[in-house]
């Protein structure tokens, strides 16, 4: 795996499977009594965001908590930001302050992988203005592989404004790689000019699309990234590219719903379709955290895992100089093995001892 996780496209199928298992084990840690474990003991995690976020933010604190990292949030507004300190500044007293991983969310496509160049530890893109946002696509690929059993295969529908969306172009790329069939469907204004060069299909009905669906996806209508007018009103949008209950009846009986969120109830997506048997709009969130706990262990390493399944996985594939380091006691062989037990059905049972011994340290 790279150091850096700046696009989906960073990653190999093998990588995402490694992701999304890794999460699958870590998923179990929810249902303890005790949700943490020791892991990133000693290790920062700083949270980066330019840009307003609720549960991105709240979503990558509680999974770098949750394995003991140190985390410092630092929010643009009321920072040295706002007396105009550039990236590149705020990179360096970060560097000085010894982060091992940078969040970062910001409104300018590109600002992670600027920042990649100027610090020494791993950049995990949280959303780049309209460019990527890797793990919304992987929370986003491990529910749909939670509710439906898998994504290779999946047909699965993408809709609304793909122009603003960089939800929409990290699960483009991440669903091709883990062989699902995408369709973007949208009005062509909200479609990106070279969106033909893409791994999927495009539509603008709606309606002849979701009866072959396994999975709808809707995205937010961002006003608050459009300088013009894109479609005629919120209503003519709403009638024509919005799901409401009788749209979803057109989809088969085992689809899902899904949602980045935040949402605009009433105008892409329905209440009573928001809030249905079939949406996984809660779920998604709590996989978050799941997800992104696996991308924080798999990029920095965490500490030595004595052996255990999961532990070889991580450290046989993370791989900074530090990490190296720490991970020294782990021979190549060893972490090779973990890595392929991390693929193994029976990965789950044994891990799950793993993770009540580590959460039993933790209590200690
Ligand atoms: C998305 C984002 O910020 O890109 N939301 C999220 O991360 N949960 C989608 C959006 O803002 O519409």
């Amino acid at each position: 795996m790279n150091r850096h996780l700046i696009s989906a496209a960073d990653l190999s199928r093998d990588d995402a499977l490694l992701i999304l298992d890794t999460a699958e084990e870590l998923a179990q840690l929810a249902e303890r009594p005790i949700r943490k474990l020791p892991t990133l003991r000693g290790r920062t995690v700083v949270n980066l965001f330019y840009e307003d976020s609720t549960r991105t933010r709240i979503s990558f604190e509680a999974a770098a908590k949750r394995l003991s990292a140190d985390v410092i949030n630092f929010s643009a507004k009321g920072s040295s930001v706002a007396k105009g300190e550039s990236l590149k500044d705020t990179a360096l007293t970060l560097e000085a302050m010894g982060a091992d991983a940078v969040v970062i969310r910001h409104q300018a496509s590109g600002a992670p992988h600027r920042l990649a160049g100027w610090v020494r530890g791993s950049v995990v893109n949280a959303g780049d203005g309209t460019h990527e946002h890797p793990t919304q696509a992987l929370l986003d690929a491990f529910t749909m592989r939670r509710r439906l059993g898998r994504v290779d295969g999946l047909r699965v529908a993408i809709v609304g404004d793909v122009l603003h969306s960089r939800v929409a172009r990290s699960n483009v790329l991440l669903l091709r790689t883990l062989g699902a069939d995408v369709t973007l469907v949208a009005p062509p204004t909200l479609l990106p000019v070279a969106v033909s060069a893409w791994p999927c299909d495009v539509s603008y009905d709606l309606s002849a699309v979701l009866p072959k669906t396994d999975v709808v996806m809707m995205l937010r209508v961002q006003a608050e990234r459009m300088n013009a007018a894109y479609f005629p009103t919120v209503r003519e949008y709403s009638r024509r590219y919005g799901l409401d209950a009788a749209r979803m009846a057109m989809l088969p009986d085992h689809s899902i719903v899904m949602h980045p969120g935040p949402m605009n109830r009433g105008v892409e997506i329905a209440a009573e379709v928001a809030d249905s048997a079939r949406s996984t709009i809660v779920e998604q969130v709590a996989n978050g955290v799941s997800v992104r706990m696996a991308v924080l262990y798999l990029l920095l390493g965490g500490a030595d895992l004595g052996g255990a399944d999961l532990g070889g996985a991580g450290l046989g594939n993370a791989g900074t100089g530090a990490r190296q380091a720490d991970a020294g006691k782990a021979d190549a062989g060893e972490a090779d093995a973990g890595r392929t037990d991390a693929g193994r059905t029976d990965a789950g049972r044994e891990g799950a001892g793993w993770l009540s011994n580590e959460a039993a340290e933790v209590a200690r």
